[in-house]
């Protein structure tokens, strides 16, 4: 399968940078990988009218877990679609440890973008006290088994382990330790799904993964791709990742 880049913006990016974007991707048209973008709310309706599929696809940060209008400022699917997106990033570490959000809502999530036409990239990761207790494949496991439901897969979805501990922090596992959790997931969604279909879904790595790193990650078995937060800030390195992949 392709590698999958997607970019994580969070709450940052501007107007400029969404340009640098679309200048550099009307130039490097990449079809070496699958590239994903996700900006702002704000930002995804400044970037769409520029967007062309070419470039790759436009991806959203999170949603309203219900299909009405009648909520306070969280964006609806049915918003996130109308601006050209066809992934969505669930269950950040973000919103599962800043936000309490749990994986019985992650699931809710998942089943109701699944409806509007969107890719779900499902994340999980344990945080570092939890990897000090050796329950890393624990908590990830628990994670993906509980924020979707495997009797009734109704679309296509991608698993991104985020290491909390890793995130925004300058420090990544091992290429080893990397593996042996990517293998573990691979087996898990194996068996809960079955060969054809669990050999076939993206993974991606996340946290700390830069232009630097992004060749060495790429390489280890079961990584099919990255999720980018910080260096997806810039161009030139966000660039540098999609080509090493
Ligand atoms: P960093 O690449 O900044 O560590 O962020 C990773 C991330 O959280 C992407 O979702």
């Amino acid at each position: 399968m392709k590698n999958l880049i997607a970019g994580n913006w969070k709450l940052k990016g501007s107007p400029d940078l969404a340009d640098s974007y679309i200048s550099h991707l009307s130039k490097t048209k990449p079809d070496n990988c699958t590239v994903v973008v996700c900006p702002t709310f704000d930002l995804l309706e400044y970037i769409c009218d520029k967007w062309s599929s070419e470039f790759g696809h436009l991806g959203a940060q999170d949603c309203f877990h219900e299909d009405t209008n009648y909520n306070d400022g969280l964006r609806t699917p049915d918003e996130i679609v109308s601006k050209g997106t066809s992934y969505i990033i669930l269950g950040h570490s973000d919103r599962r440890n800043k936000c309490h959000e749990t994986s019985e809502l992650v699931r809710k999530k998942v089943d109701l973008v699944w409806d509007k036409g969107l890719i779900p990239i499902v994340c999980v990761g344990e945080k570092s006290d939890e990897r000090k207790q050796n329950l890393t494949q624990k908590i990830v496991n628990k994670q993906i088994t509980e924020s979707l439901d495997f009797d009734n897969l109704r679309g296509p979805f991608v698993i991104a382990y985020e290491p909390v501990w890793a995130i925004g922090s300058g420090n990544t596992p091992t290429m080893e330790e990397i593996g042996e959790v990517h293998d573990e997931i691979r087996k898990l969604l194996v068996d809960l799904t079955c060969p054809t279909r669990g050999h076939n879904i993206p993974l991606l790595y996340g946290g700390s993964a830069d232009d630097q790193n992004a060749g060495s990650i790429l390489s280890v078995e079961n990584v099919n791709g990255l999720l980018i937060g910080g260096a997806s800030l810039n161009i030139q390195k966000f660039g540098a990742i999609i080509e090493c992949a």
